[in-house]
């Protein structure tokens, strides 16, 4: 069995990707729309994935998608995203969004969401991935807190399972 060096979280994170909105981004309630900016996450957080893993990356679930204030038209979106730890085969990467009226300078916190990717060998089943080597104590942080996600995760499955189950399927 190869054992796969532990990468840090640095060669893989995505600090400060823009996205302007324009008209054609926004609801009915005349914000920018939140599955514009979902899929946006999910394709970053994937090529972080990607990055850590060297191998193709699937989105395995999506937890704490928090909308916290809208973004308008004419804002600039800025992205950041970074793994917080990877297991077997899975990964948790975060992101945070950001809103900056590019005039003012005024910024505002967005989003926040987790994703798990689950990276595939060449017969589309899930392989080893290497570890993250966290450096800073903010990376620290956010390792510890991802394995506590985890652990609900997959309790959360379980007891779906279990419920399943005694329901005869
Ligand atoms: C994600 C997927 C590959 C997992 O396959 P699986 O047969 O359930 O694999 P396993 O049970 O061996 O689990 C593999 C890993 O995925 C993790 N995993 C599986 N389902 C998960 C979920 N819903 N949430 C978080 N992690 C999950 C497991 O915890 C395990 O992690 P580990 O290897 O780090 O311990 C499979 O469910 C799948 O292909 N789903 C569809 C993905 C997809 O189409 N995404 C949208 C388009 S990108």
């Amino acid at each position: 069995m190869t054992v796969l060096k532990p990468k840090p979280v640095s060669a893989s994170a995505i600090d400060g990707q823009v996205y302007k909105v324009f008209p054609n981004d926004l609801n009915a309630h005349h914000t920018a729309f939140g599955g514009m900016i979902m899929a946006k996450c999910d394709r970053l957080s994937l090529v972080v994935a990607e990055r850590h893993s060297g191998k193709v990356c699937v989105t395995a679930s999506v937890d704490s998608m928090h909308f916290r204030a809208p973004a308008k038209d004419g804002d600039t979106l800025i992205f950041k995203t970074a793994i917080n730890r990877a297991w077997r085969s899975s990964m948790e990467i975060g992101v945070k969004v950001l809103a900056e009226n590019s005039y003012t300078g005024d910024h505002k916190h967005i989003v926040s969401a987790y994703f798990t990717f689950v990276a595939l060998d060449e017969f589309g089943k899930p392989i080893d991935v290497p570890e993250i080597l966290p450096v800073s104590a903010e990376e620290t942080r956010r390792y510890e807190e991802a394995d506590i996600r985890r652990q609900q995760r997959l309790k959360n499955r379980e007891a779906m399972a279990n419920y399943r189950a005694t329901r005869g399927g």
